[in-house]
């Protein structure tokens, strides 16, 4: 039991009143609360008392904790030092500043986690993560209990481990960037002082672009000439070649080297998106298929499939050499597969379930890809249990929010993690049945972005210093260009790889679209504020002589809300006019600013038909589809995140 308070720093003062609203906004919720009228007020800064109370037998895996906060003081128990870890983390959330000093309201909070994987996937292959970005990332994972930093190492983009064995692996392949070796210790050690585990993925046959460039003798042909810098499998359909012996001394050799770094159990060989052409169009493998069966039943027809748990098993062996547990990528599973290799699905949860029913231990990404631009309450509802039955749930270790860096810089890249992943941790974290409201989820993960950004992470200021950049040749435009990019998002899905834009790793991610937030706070909240003011409203419904309807003061102050916004929006193609034209990177989101012009034009007089009771007239409604159809169109790989909410509005 760790006592936090010092007797003589601590007074009391009762509150003087209490409601359920003034319980702390904790994310992850935990298992427990129960919250007392009452605070326990400090003398001095709590926070400076926060760290090195890590002590218990350090090889626990408890995550469990219990924290009361009592007149006397404030005291944190748990079995190990991660369940300190997690307890100080809620403990962070529990205490406030307040003018008068920090506080934190009486409370016995037990808590312990619903699943023990809770991962979070840094790509730092696509673009290079330097050290101190992956470190705040670390800060934010403690301060939300996901405790699994699944590092991406490599990709056909990179390879960003130096190798004192094959050093054309960080000369070559990770010319773009690279850790040493001493750096990842580091990492390694910086998040094991967070309870966090380093779980390294070398993404094996395919995604290796980089590493056969680099060694190129290891590739099933000599396609590859040089690091690729396109995105996309089918810009680089690079391959190991898994049929001869020199391969797997290479990989025993490399992979015996990286095991070195990672002290963590599980290795992660990727094994995903290899379609298998250049193992079936290069004759000695496509012979390889055929003398050893490798083929479709009864055909002689080559099976990459089963080509890939051929070079898996062999994967495994090495793995389970070095004393590690073997994880992979959806791909890998098939009936073949050895039952102790952990299968972790992105293309969809019928993997968890499948994986399950087949005896592997499952990790769902799905529906946890953060680089997508999908909302907080999008990966808050998936679920890693979905559709796997209850006697088969404990093969299930949790999940991991995944950011790939195809579309992310180290500039912009917490922003595209953050607070998003938060949702995710909670969902991971906490129980299924404390978490079904939604609205509340989000009123915490405001707070949560306040403290993530308190911590270091850059998800609020980064965006704002890109805007700045972009509005230098005009400042004053600066607050219309900052509404503008609020109120939009980049394409959702894979989109942005297709809107006739030409990425390549070397294109810089400086236009408004990477300041644009990957879900619009803005345009949420004023969405919410719409169906509320809506659902309050009896439109449509006539009276003679027609009296405009009574509003109640919420509904007043509602619509006061959307008019002020409106107002603003339709001010803003016109402010952004001079910016467009000093900046002439800018202007192609000039068509952006006129759409955003022309919902607000439809919003401003339809808020005053609702004001009046008024319904919408058809033919105004058939030509302001018109118009929102073409206002959801895409603007430089970004949409308008407020056409939904203007459609409602309109009654459409
Ligand atoms: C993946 O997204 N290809 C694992």
């Amino acid at each position: 039991m760790l006592n936090l308070a010092k007797p003589c720093a601590i007074f009391l003062l009762l509150a003087v009143s209490f409601s359920a609203q003034a319980q702390r906004p904790l994310l992850p919720v935990p298992a427990q609360a129960t919250w007392h009228a009452g605070y326990y007020r400090f003398a001095t800064a709590p926070l400076l008392a926060l760290h090195r109370q890590t002590t218990g037998p350090a090889t626990s895996t408890d995550e469990s904790y219990h924290l009361r906060v009592t007149a006397a003081g404030a005291s944190l128990t748990a079995v190990g030092p991660l369940g300190i870890q997690r307890g100080l983390a809620t403990f962070r959330q529990v205490i406030e500043s307040t003018p008068r000093g920090w506080r934190a309201q009486l409370c016995d909070i037990q808590d312990a986690p619903r699943f023990a994987w809770r991962g979070l996937l840094l790509d730092a292959a696509r673009h290079f993560l330097p050290v101190p970005v992956v470190k705040r990332n670390l800060d934010g994972m403690a301060a939300v209990k996901l405790n699994v930093l699944h590092w991406h190492l490599c990709d056909d983009q990179g390879w960003r481990v130096e190798s004192k064995l094959f050093p054309r692996l960080h000369t070559v392949a990770g010319a773009t960037g690279y850790y040493t070796q001493a750096e990842v210790r580091e990492v390694v050690r910086y998040a094991a002082q967070r309870g966090i585990r380093v779980v390294p993925e070398f993404d094996l046959p395919g995604h290796t672009g980089a590493l056969l460039a680099a060694y190129p003798r290891l590739g099933s042909n000599d396609s590859i000439k040089a690091v690729p810098t396109r995105w996309g499998t089918s810009q680089n359909w690079a391959l190991l070649d898994p049929t001869r012996e020199s391969t797997y001394t290479m990989l025993d050799s490399v992979l015996t080297e990286m095991s070195g770094l990672f002290p963590d159990k599980y290795f992660h060989i990727g094994g995903d998106e290899n379609d298998g052409r250049q193992w079936r169009r290069t004759p000695r493998i496509a012979a390889f298929m055929q003398t050893n069966g490798f083929v479709k039943p009864g055909t002689t027809v080559p099976d990459k499939h089963q080509l890939q748990t051929y070079f898996n098993r062999r994967m495994l062996v090495i793995i389970q050499k070095l004393g590690k547990t073997m994880v992979g990528w959806d791909e890998i599973l098939g009936p073949d597969l050895p039952a102790p290799i952990v299968v972790e699905s992105w293309r969809g949860p019928k993997a968890v379930a499948e994986a399950v029913r087949l005896g592997h231990p499952a990790l769902r990404a799905h529906g946890y890809y953060l680089d997508l631009n999908y909302s907080a309450a999008t990966h808050y509802a998936a679920d890693p249990l979905q559709g796997v039955p209850d006697s088969l749930a404990s093969r299930v270790l949790g999940g991991e929010a995944a950011m790939w860096a195809e579309f992310a810089d180290s500039v912009i890249y917490d922003s595209r993690v953050w607070p998003r992943a938060a949702a995710v941790a909670e969902r991971l974290w906490s129980p299924a049945a404390l978490t079904q409201d939604v609205p509340d989820m989000y009123r915490r993960l405001a707070f949560v972005s306040s403290e993530l950004e308190a911590l270091g992470l850059r998800h609020r200021r980064a965006p704002v210093a890109l805007l700045r950049q972009l509005a230098s040749p005009y400042p004053a435009a600066l607050p219309a260009l900052q509404t503008l990019a609020s109120l939009a998002e980049p394409v959702k899905d894979y989109k942005r790889h297709f809107q006739g834009f030409k990425y390549t790793t070397e294109t810089p991610l400086t236009r408004l679209v990477d300041a644009a937030p990957a879900e619009s706070d803005v345009a949420r909240r004023f969405g919410a504020t719409a169906d509320s003011l809506l659902a309050s409203l009896s439109i449509g419904v006539p009276t003679f002589p027609a009296t405009p309807p009574k509003l109640s003061p919420a509904s007043q102050r509602q619509l006061a809300s959307l008019r002020r916004q409106v107002a603003d929006w339709q001010g803003i193609p016109e402010a952004l006019t001079p910016l467009f034209a000093l900046n002439p990177g800018l202007a192609e989101y000039a068509p952006l600013a006129v759409q955003l012009g022309l919902v607000a034009n439809l919003l401003a007089p339809r808020l005053t038909q609702l004001e009046q009771g008024q319904p919408a007239v058809p033919a105004a409604q058939a030509a302001a589809k018109i118009q929102l159809d073409a206002a959801q169109k895409p603007v430089g790989q970004a949409e308008l995140a407020i056409v939904g909410a203007a459609r409602r509005l309109l009654g459409l």
